[in-house]
């Protein structure tokens, strides 16, 4: 099949790889959550209640070895204030514009490197909102094609000591000398610091593999980083949306381009299509009491925008 013709036929959607559990039993077990995660399945698991959700996520990040992640992410996301704590690891997802969509990532960033996603539905009466899962293809050619955004740190004419590594972390989220400026980064920007002779640096950057907990190998991600900075991740989604019936058309005097959520973040694009690197999707509208978890790094999450004033979606989400 020529690219042209995989281009015209769109990701395709495959239910196999939708799981649905029974909440009593899940609730009872959770190793079948794991078991199917391990499968690289989307688990969906229905009629959970609102109190229940926490204590699901927590024990499945727990078994995957992955509790600390779950404690730091839900008190991360709520110091910097982009998110309400709406129970003790879910959070509310940011606020959505008319129109808006957002396009597939992996939630972070290579230097976060969460691994497992959930999202929890309280309500969802709008005309659209559907969440989109798309598989990363790992074995796509396409992947050094890709650039994620990535901040670095250049030192001139001598070395850090141990405390300014320690402060270059914490002032400046930078893993010295992990995150040192490299080769082939393209340069965005750069500004001095308070340590003497480090600069950091904002860069476009080569992805990497990182290692999947539940699948135990070496992948690429689709992370955050990589997705909303490249312009063409918003055309490919527009038609994704549109292939799939799922494109709530905004007004003629409305500004298309603000249907996408990271417009103001695009500053290049890569070439890449979705058929390039995603194998397959699974749609699915959620419904109040549906718990949905899955491998962050394999599997992207995406929402369909919705006709202003048909409804309210409140979804919430759990990272570890
Ligand atoms: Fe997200």
């Amino acid at each position: 099949m020529g690219r042209d013709e995989a281009r015209d036929r769109g990701v395709r959607e495959d239910r196999s790889k939708l799981v649905i559990l029974q909440a009593g039993a899940s609730r009872a077990n959770v190793q079948p959550i794991i078991d199917n995660l391990n499968l690289d399945q989307v688990v969906m698991i229905p009629g959970v209640p609102p109190d229940q959700a926490d204590d699901l996520m927590y024990r499945v990040a727990e078994r995957a070895g992955l509790r600390d992640s779950l404690a730091l992410q839900a008190g991360f996301a709520e110091l910097y204030g982009h998110r309400k704590r709406i129970g003790k690891y879910f959070m509310t997802v940011n606020k959505r514009r008319d129109y808006q969509f957002i396009a597939p990532h992996s939630e972070g960033s290579s230097f976060v490197g969460m691994q497992l996603a959930a999202f929890y539905c309280n309500t969802n009466t709008t005309d659209g909102g559907e969440t989109i899962l798309l598989n990363a293809d790992d074995s796509s050619t396409a992947w050094p094609s890709l650039r994620e955004k990535a901040r670095r740190g250049r030192i001139v004419g001598r070395s850090l000591a141990p405390h300014e590594i320690t402060r270059a972390r914490g002032l400046y989220q930078l893993r010295m000398p992990g995150d040192t400026l490299r080769e082939d980064d393209q340069i965005i920007s750069e500004t001095p610091t308070e340590i003497p002779g480090l600069t950091v640096l904002d860069v476009l950057a080569k992805p990497s593999k990182i290692r999947s907990r539940l699948l135990d190998r070496d992948l690429y991600a689709y992370w955050d980083t990589v997705e909303c900075v490249d312009a063409d991740s918003a055309r490919e989604f527009e038609r994704l949306l549109s292939q799939s019936g799922l494109l709530k058309e905004p007004p003629a005097d409305f500004d298309r381009r603000m249907m996408d959520d990271a417009i103001a973040r695009r500053i290049w694009q890569s070439g890449v299509t979705y058929e390039q690197i995603f194998r397959c999707k699974v749609t699915h509208k959620l419904a109040p009491g549906d718990l949905v978890l899955v491998n962050n790094l394999t599997w992207t999450h995406a929402v369909a925008n919705w006709t202003p004033s048909s409804g309210v979606r409140e979804v919430a989400a759990a990272f570890a």
